[in-house]
């Protein structure tokens, strides 16, 4: 007796999401322009071995044989970027025709195999020439996302009815402009609030933009989640668990819910007044179709001095001893069931969907196969919380794994492996993983 999706319903939505610099390579092909992460991997010390996704899953060229791999995997539903410096080399003005080309090209392919495509109009990779201007910390910003957006509901909307707007920003905004480990590699809290401000403007934005060029469309936009505990029942704790959960689970929901940003929890963020302008507290809300969340482990934490702002740190999965995946993350599916709970908790919450879960080991090809049984306990685990969440009440609509392939993990490189299927990135060769099959078998049952 194996888990079966029959429960859940026939208009569930399973699926499997990936991302354009994660999988395409292709990074100067037919015109496309540089983006940050262009920039950022040339950066020594950036990324783990020097690794980059200048070929990545060679997807770009190879995305007939994987689409087609997906639907022997009867994967019927597929949640992928656009690569904003495909469509504008510079970020804006001229439109590169073989950018548009190449995604129709993906497009049109999904749908002869009968595959639905939900597009990500923002997974982390600005153009370049939009940085040197200052990126998401300069509000023009909007007026540069609002012409992408465009062109992309232009071009692809006649086929295209699902949207997402943005990728994890609390991840994009904390990582690449206030730690600096993601591109475009910028620290410090100015940069970090603008950006803030900004990507939040732009995933209520980029909604209504799509909204107004294509009123039947569905839209949603993506949040980083993680369950968070406090270390102890002492107050210090309590308290900074609460402000990790501001930050983390909280800061760009909120706004785009109508609730403002935490101030209360983290009063740093007060100052993020400073960029508001009239108006935008109305603008930052948007009545999505859905709300994406994405989640991976949970978070443990406790009160710190040495951590500025915040004054909270997250206890590690090695200090905690705990299994642990290749990303140290604790091996922990039950954060999905709570992640869901907090957020159908909010009064005016729209329908969620999951729309990233997974977890990367270190799988080992053996005789053409990759017995990944750690991925597949995951995923049943999850997809069993998620379930007894739902059954609870919550308003949730469907689940995409991440992700399809082993790919490029961002500042981790190609170790860390998440994919359903094996990636040999000397070969390019393709393996499905005992998790894929488990999957397709999954998605078979009716
Ligand atoms: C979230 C991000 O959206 C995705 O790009 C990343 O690969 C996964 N988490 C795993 O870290």
């Amino acid at each position: 007796m194996g888990l079966s999706k029959v429960p859940f319903g026939n208009d569930f939505i399973w699926g499997v999401s990936t991302a354009a610099y994660q999988i395409e390579g292709g990074y100067l092909h037919d015109g496309k322009g540089f983006s940050i992460w262009d920039d950022f991997v040339r950066k020594s010390g950036k990324i783990a071995h020097g690794a980059n996704g200048d070929v990545a899953c060679d997807f770009y060229h190879r995305y007939a044989d994987d689409l087609q791999l997906m639907s022997d995997m009867n994967i019927r539903h597929h949640r992928f970027s656009i690569s904003w410096s495909r469509i504008f080399p510079v970020g804006r003005g001229e439109v590169n025709q073989a950018g548009i080309d190449y995604y129709n090209r993906l497009i049109d392919h999904m749908l002869e195999l009968g595959i639905t495509p939900w597009i990500t109009l923002y997974h982390w990779d600005l153009p370049s020439s939009l940085e040197i201007k200052g990126g998401w910390t300069n509000r023009d910003v909007l007026e540069w996302f609002g012409e992408f957006v465009s062109c992309c509901v232009r071009n692809f909307g006649d086929r295209v009815k699902h949207w997402m707007v943005l990728n994890e920003p609390m991840v994009f905004t904390g990582a690449g402009y206030f730690l600096g480990i993601h591109a475009p590699g910028r620290r410090g809290l100015s940069s970090f609030l603008s950006a803030t401000h900004h990507a939040a403007l732009s995933q209520a934005l980029g909604a209504r933009i799509i909204k107004s060029l294509q009123p039947d469309s569905i839209v949603g936009t993506t949040f980083s989640t993680s369950h968070i505990e406090p270390l102890s029942t002492k107050d210090r704790d309590v308290q900074a668990a609460k402000r990790a959960d501001a930050l983390l689970n909280r800061l760009f929901v909120e706004p785009l819910l109508g609730l403002g940003y935490p101030t209360e929890e983290i009063k740093t963020l007060r100052k993020i007044e400073k960029y508001m302008r009239a108006g935008d507290e109305q603008d930052l809300k948007f009545d999505m179709d859905f709300v994406g969340v994405q989640n991976y482990t949970r978070e443990i934490v406790a009160h710190s001095y040495f951590i500025p702002y915040l004054r909270a740190k997250l206890v590690t999965a090695q200090d905690r001893q705990v299994p642990t995946t290749t990303m140290n993350w604790e091996v922990y599916p039950e954060s999905l069931y709570h992640i869901l709970k907090k957020y159908s908790t909010y009064e005016n919450m729209p329908p969620l969907m999951v729309t990233e879960n997974g977890a990367s080991f270190p799988d080992e090809v053996t005789r053409n196969t990759v017995n990944d049984t750690e991925r597949t306990a995951y995923l049943q685990e999850a997809i069993t919380h998620m379930h007894r969440a739902k059954q609870e009440g919550v308003d949730v609509r469907g689940y995409f794994v991440w992700t399809f392939l082993d790919n490029f993990e961002w500042a981790e490189g190609y170790h860390p492996r998440f994919g359903l299927v094996h990636v040999d990135f000397e070969s390019q060769r393709r393996i499905i993983k005992d998790s894929g099959q488990w999957f397709a078998r999954f998605l078979a049952d009716s």
